[in-house]
């Protein structure tokens, strides 16, 4: 008989990155436990191997849950952006006290190691592209939220010993992306919009470049965490290396559709950066490296949402959560 493999908790395993990444984690025989608090999660997105609590990161109670927990995927948060600006003392609450709840949680169980989710929005004011991970220019609310839990991780490292890793995704697509919001991530929206008839929106002059990264790179990266030496308490970019303009990956979609629509340009969203990427150096420096290109990872999602549509559950896009701004369509 094998030797079981070590006990896994991912906070955000109702979310997008964190149900992939459970997937993964039950598939490779981990036995996981997973919290979130259902507020932007989908129930029915986590795999039913996982020991699953509804509850929020900032709970005192949530402690028990880390007794013999080995490794702590943090991923859960407060992620839309521009909600985030319009709330910064909850983003605050959910993003840098909730993150300390969780690490302190995990310093009182003496669990081994901790990965959490910071951003590459900690870059939006960079002038350096690609961007080092020694940049740290963050402007809004969200980016300074994961600023303050990226300086939380170093000083739990430096007085309580702990061994933390901080990682900066860029943009992370693939299965399970949220189409759901008011305005869905912008390969989502495209889609969507294309397959169902709906007029696709480019705000801008679609000439904005996004560093696009598949949610199963990712996760190949959160694998290698779980026992690693070289990451410990590191922090990490996790993007694909290239990026690729809004326009491009609009007329990539087109292509592989096989239809040709114009989209209708919208004003520009005030305050978003022209262009990111990631330098990835330090992460394949780890023996990572990203395995999925642009066409066949925009095929799956195609794939995907044709799926979800055919469920009956793109209708309801855009109703399922309170609306937010406009200014969601390309997040970082
Ligand atoms: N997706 C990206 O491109 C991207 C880019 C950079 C950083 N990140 C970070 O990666 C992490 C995962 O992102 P995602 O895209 O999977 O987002 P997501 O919104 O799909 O998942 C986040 C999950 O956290 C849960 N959650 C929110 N507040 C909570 C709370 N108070 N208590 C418990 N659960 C709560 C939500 O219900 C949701 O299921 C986040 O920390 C996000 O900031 C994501």
């Amino acid at each position: 008989m094998g030797v079981a493999k070590r006990k896994v908790l991912v906070t955000g395993v109702a979310g997008f990155i964190g149900s992939n990444l459970a997937d993964r984690l039950v598939r490779e025989g981990y036995q996981v436990t997973g919290v979130d608090d259902l507020s932007a999660g989908i129930l029915e997105q986590v795999p039913g191997e996982v020991d699953f609590h509804k509850a929020d990161i900032r709970s005192p109670k949530l402690a028990e849950l880390f007794e013999g927990v080995d490794v702590v995927f943090h991923l859960a948060a407060k992620n839309c952006v521009s909600d985030c600006q319009l709330r910064p003392y909850e983003t605050a609450d959910v993003n840098i006290l909730g993150t300390v709840n969780i690490f302190e949680a995990a310093r009182t169980a003496g669990v081994r190691r901790v990965v959490y989710a910071e951003s590459s929005a900690i870059y939006e004011g960079t002038k350096s592209l690609p961007t080092p991970e020694t940049d740290f220019t963050p402007q809004t609310f969200y980016a300074i939220s994961k600023a303050a839990d990226h300086l939380f991780a170093k000083a739990y490292q430096s007085f309580c010993g702990m061994k933390m890793v901080g990682l900066r995704y860029l943009n992370v697509y693939g299965p399970r992306q949220d189409y759901r919001r008011a305005v869905p991530p912008v390969m989502s929206a495209f889609i969507i919009n294309l397959l169902t008839g709906r007029e696709p929106r480019i705000f801008g002059d679609g000439a904005k470049r996004r560093d696009f990264i598949h949610v199963d790179d990712v996760n190949d990266f959160h694998l290698l965490c779980i026992e690693s030496e070289g990451v410990v308490n590191g922090v990490f970019n996790l993007g694909s290396g290239v990026n690729h303009s809004i326009q491009e990956i609009y007329d990539l979609t087109c292509e592989l559709l096989g239809t040709k629509v114009a989209p209708q340009y919208l004003p520009d969203v005030p305050g978003e950066a022209l262009a990111n990427l990631g330098d990835i150096t330090r992460a394949r420096s780890v023996g990572w490296k990203p395995r999925v290109n642009l066409e066949s990872g925009l095929r799956g999602l195609i794939e995907y949402i044709r799926t979800e549509i055919a469920a009956g559950n793109v209708a309801g896009a855009g109703t399922l959560q309170k609306p937010v701004t406009e200014d969601d369509s390309v997040r970082v």
